[in-house]
């Protein structure tokens, strides 16, 4: 067995010690989707299946008991399809490049089932993800029930199997660690080459739109080996920074706007996620450099509270204090109006300009799963009114960061036109992120081979 196998074989056989006497877990991977016509989009196996298979086809399903026998179901070998969609591995061959106990093609699934159900306590998959799933699993389940007079137990526990499995892909192990630092490197590598050429091109008097950037970002992706995007790359120009979920449009780049790129890489099914905010030129002006420093100086105080044994919420909190006073302090908000930053604090006037989290949990998926409420404390709820809505909020405690956990640190400021908003800061949109891992001792940015420092970034502007 290959070193890559053992570990998938290692994570199977974990899944298999949670599922509890009598247990049988089925995880299929993603379905193919029509684009239009009989064009499919560009097909992207499921994480979870990837996660315990390293197994990349569609129409393919693992099924794991609790004794710790796996069974794929795969596409069978097929001559004429091969020809026209690739090689198969085929379930002859499984067993031994995968290191599954045994093999079978997808089409008998359906056939193969029942019987694996039969005699079990509990059938957990992954609930609400795959669609027509759980009719499927309705439906194997009435075939044993119907053999139930003749003896056969049936299953009587349906349970979700992403609860064991986001558990185990929030702590990420050095094979992972390894994967998504070089995704960062490539993405950071991409987003200096957009920077670049946002410059060159407007030194040479050519006109820059958003999709000259993508093209570069798109190019270093793949040039490195990177698969596709993790997610829709945003390159927006000038106020379109200030649209959440602007992506990279036709949109004209002019001198003196302010460019802000969110975008990264997936590698071997690994996601980075890096954003920067640059200018097109690569000279900040005066009001954007303001508000850029204002945003760096949140996102350094977030990184020195993401560490082991803070709280999830803890980077986003230092990020608000950070915001909250600087906001007084360039005049974005008035304090005889507002008050100080304890009162911008408690009454979210912040949030207009800066209206969404700091972090979230990056891996196989760009937004990963694993919850952000610790598990052990999840019965201790905490009622608050939001000062906003005024709905009643139900607060539990924060997830304890640990070693080896991933997380994004994203600050931002997005500034509309509004009654008392200076003129100079108008459509100025600004977010700044990175990925962390969780060290033993703090944490490490795995993406700031991209600079993240003005006078930085204006440099290598200019190179
Ligand atoms: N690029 C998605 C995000 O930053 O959450
Ligand atoms: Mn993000
Ligand atoms: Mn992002």
């Amino acid at each position: 067995m290959t070193s890559m196998n053992s570990l998938y074989a290692q994570r199977r056989a974990r899944v298999a010690a949670q599922l509890g006497s009598g247990g049988i877990a089925i995880i299929p991977t993603a379905l193919e989707r029509q684009r239009n016509r009989d064009s499919d989009f560009l097909y992207r196996h499921d994480s979870y299946f990837y996660y315990l298979t390293g197994f990349t086809e569609p129409n393919a399903c693992l099924v794991i008991t609790a004794e710790g026998r796996t069974t794929l179901f795969c596409q069978p070998k097929d001559a004429e399809c091969e020809v026209w969609d690739g090689l198969r591995l085929g379930p002859a061959a499984a067993p031994a490049a995968l290191g599954v106990d045994a093999a079978y093609a997808w089409p008998v699934l359906a056939t193969h089932m029942p019987p694996m159900l039969e005699n079990r306590s509990t059938v957990w998959y992954p609930f609400a993800t795959h669609k027509g799933l759980e009719s499927q699993v309705d439906g194997w389940l009435n075939s044993v029930r119907a053999r139930v007079r003749y003896g056969a137990l049936c299953p009587d526990q349906q349970r979700d199997v992403c609860a064991i499995l986001d558990e185990m892909r929030l702590i990420k192990d050095a094979h992972e660690l390894a994967t998504m630092r070089r995704a960062a490197q490539i993405s950071a590598g991409a987003h200096v080459r957009a920077m670049q050429r946002s410059a060159a091109m407007l030194r040479a008097g050519q006109e820059v739109r958003e999709y000259h950037l993508d093209a570069e970002l798109l190019h270093e992706f793949r040039q490195h080996g990177s698969q596709y995007p993790a997610y829709g790359s945003i390159v927006a120009a000038g106020a379109n920074a200030c649209v959440l979920h602007y992506r990279a449009e036709a949109g004209r780049i002019q001198n003196g706007d302010l460019v802000l790129i969110d975008a990264g890489c997936e590698l071997d099914g690994y996601a980075s996620d890096i954003t920067r905010t640059f200018p097109a030129n690569g000279r900040f002006t005066g009001p954007q450099r303001v508000l850029y420093d204002l945003v760096l100086a949140s996102q350094d105080a977030a990184v020195a509270a993401t560490r082991p044994g803070a709280r999830f919420v803890e980077p986003h909190e230092a990020t608000v204090k950070v915001l909250a006073q600087g906001l007084l302090d360039v005049g974005l908000l008035d304090k005889n109006k507002v008050g100080n930053a304890q009162d911008v604090i408690a009454n979210r006037s912040y949030f207009p300009f800066y209206m969404h989290r700091t972090s979230h949990w990056l891996g196989m998926d760009v937004h990963d799963c694993g919850s952000y409420v610790e598990p052990s404390e999840v019965g201790t709820v905490q009622e608050r009114k939001d000062p906003l809505s005024g709905e009643t909020i139900k607060d539990r405690p924060s997830r304890v960061l640990q070693p080896g956990m991933v997380l994004t640190i994203e600050p931002g400021l997005y500034v509309r036109p509004a009654p008392g908003v200076p003129e100079e800061f108008h459509h100025i949109g600004i977010r700044i992120e990175d990925d962390a891992v969780i060290t033993a001792s703090g944490c490490e940015l795995i993406t700031r081979d991209v600079p993240v420092k003005a006078d930085e970034i204006e440099a290598l502007m200019r190179a």
